[in-house]
């Protein structure tokens, strides 16, 4: 049965595509499938499912990379089989990941990049986790070692992205969070003042806030808690979550104080297939210096030939997007990046201008990259009288392909909605204007033909489809 299976495949060879019995037939969908089938044929059925997912440059929702060069993809398909872990049988490739870290180490002015240490993970979330892990345990080590009691570590942050929640959850940690407010929407020292005690593992500032794209203010919030160990004794240290702040502001507001500058800053992770401009699959943490990754968290295996240190949550991983970052950072350089960056925040800077020339728009980010990253949002003025909301306008933006997410604020302001989109290389101001055109013209329709009822936030599909703050 097998080979005559095999021989009918070998005679159909011939077929067109789409004329032949396999394409013909229904395809397993969750049933593992029985037998075997041609490869191109395989290959059109899965391109075939695949036709109906969204245009993915249209997609203002996500934060990461949806534009690479050429060169960039012919280096993925050449590197698909390093994996990252084994460093002693790919000692270059562990190199140029050490060259990317002592790299960041310098553009964040760490006080040694010699001497500073860090890691490639899979994203931002990994690297965050990480960063929480050694606070955690740092302050665990210092609680012992005076005889204090070690059981209720806190972590104070205001509305961050869900995998601050999750790092509190899986790794037993209270996440003491501050509530939006409508007068800053970021965190505040005063916030934080108000939450740190002397279980608190650290502060966790988000520099390129998820929900509205702004900045906190990592300087103020570092005076802050100086300011309170002066006066109490107590020794916050803070992480900046800087998940895309952290590839903007060094290129583009070089002087806005966020990174190792401050002493109190002890950790950072940024995400380099965000504003990294690395394909998706790579994030950073680093640490200030090698005193503040305790050595516990640090493993050593020697199963892959050699002594090969590990501090990930994963084992193996792909090295070819770590690959792809150090292409990023030599073809680039400080120059390239800024002029990426610079275009980013242009295009930006013309849709705030165009949405809060149409009226019923209030911006909450106008994209300025003093303020936040090169992102747009704003929510209905309270005074439009508008017979659509949002959500409404999200759904009409659909039908040109366009993914521009509408969602509501975290708790306190879940009254208060708002649409944001994310300007990322490869939006060119061409694409701007197209994107402009088209809201334009999706708000005189709604005005004209008024929905019969509004859409709700679970109706415009808003947090499995259009990237609300929780997906990246
Ligand atoms: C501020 C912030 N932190 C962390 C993350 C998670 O990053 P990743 O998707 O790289 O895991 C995101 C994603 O959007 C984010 O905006």
């Amino acid at each position: 049965m097998a080979l005559n299976a095999r021989s009918d495949v070998a005679d159909a060879l011939d077929d067109d595509l789409y004329a032949s019995f396999d394409l013909a037939s229904p395809i397993p969908r969750y049933r593992f499938p029985g037998t075997e089938i041609e490869p191109r044929r395989a290959a059109a059925m899965v391109e075939d499912q695949l036709v109906l997912d969204g245009n993915a440059r249209l997609n203002l929702a996500t934060f990461c990379t949806t534009w690479i060069e050429p060169e960039v993809t012919d280096l993925l398909a050449r590197c698909f089989d390093k994996n990252m872990v084994d460093k002693d049988e790919y000692p270059q490739t562990a190199e140029l990941e050490n060259r990317c870290v002592r790299m960041l180490a310098d553009l964040w002015h760490a006080p040694d990049s010699a001497d500073s240490i860090g890691t490639s993970t899979t994203g931002s979330s990994e690297a965050a986790m990480l960063g929480g892990l050694a606070a955690k345990w740092r302050w665990r080590k210092a609680r012992a070692a005076a005889g204090q009691d070690t059981t209720r570590p806190n972590l104070v942050c205001g509305s961050v992205q869900v995998c601050w929640e999750k790092f509190g959850r899986y790794f037993d940690v209270e996440l003491r969070q501050a509530p939006m407010t409508a007068q800053t929407f970021t965190l505040t020292p005063g916030q934080v003042l108000e939450r740190c005690d002397e279980n608190t593992i650290a502060v966790v500032v988000t520099f390129g806030q998820t929900y509205t794209g702004l900045f906190e203010d990592v300087e103020a919030i570092s005076a802050a808690l100086d300011d309170l160990q002066a006066r109490t004794g107590l020794d916050v240290p803070i992480h900046v979550d800087a998940a895309s702040g952290g590839f903007l502001a060094p290129f583009t507001r070089p002087d806005l104080v966020w990174d190792f500058r401050l002493p109190r800053v002890k950790s950072i992770n940024a995400s380099g297939h965000k504003t990294g401009l690395a394909p998706i699959g790579v994030g950073w943490g680093l640490w200030r210096d090698r005193a503040d990754l305790p050595e516990e968290l640090v493993f050593q295996v020697s199963y892959l030939g050699g002594n090969s240190p590990t501090f990930n949550l994963n084992y193996s991983r792909p090295a070819a997007q770590v690959i792809a970052q150090y292409y990023q950072f030599l073809r680039l350089g400080r120059e390239g990046y800024q002029r990426v960056q610079g275009r980013l925040y242009d295009s930006a800077a013309l849709i705030a201008e165009t949405v809060a020339a149409m009226g019923p728009f209030r911006l909450i980010h106008r994209g300025d990259p003093a303020d936040g990253i090169a992102a747009v949002s704003w929510r209905l003025h309270p005074d439009a009288d508008t017979p659509w909301n949002l959500y409404d306008l999200a759904d009409r933006m659909r039908t040109r392909g366009w993914l521009v997410p509408a969602y509501s604020l975290p708790t306190r302001l879940e009254d208060l909605s708002i649409q944001r989109v994310l300007l990322r290389h490869g939006f060119s101001e061409e694409l701007a204007r197209l994107f402009l055109t088209d809201l334009q013209t999706n708000v005189d329709a709604l005005n004209a033909h008024p929905p019969s009822t509004s859409m709700a936030e679970d109706e415009a599909g808003t947090s499995s489809h259009t990237g609300k703050p929780g997906s990246a």
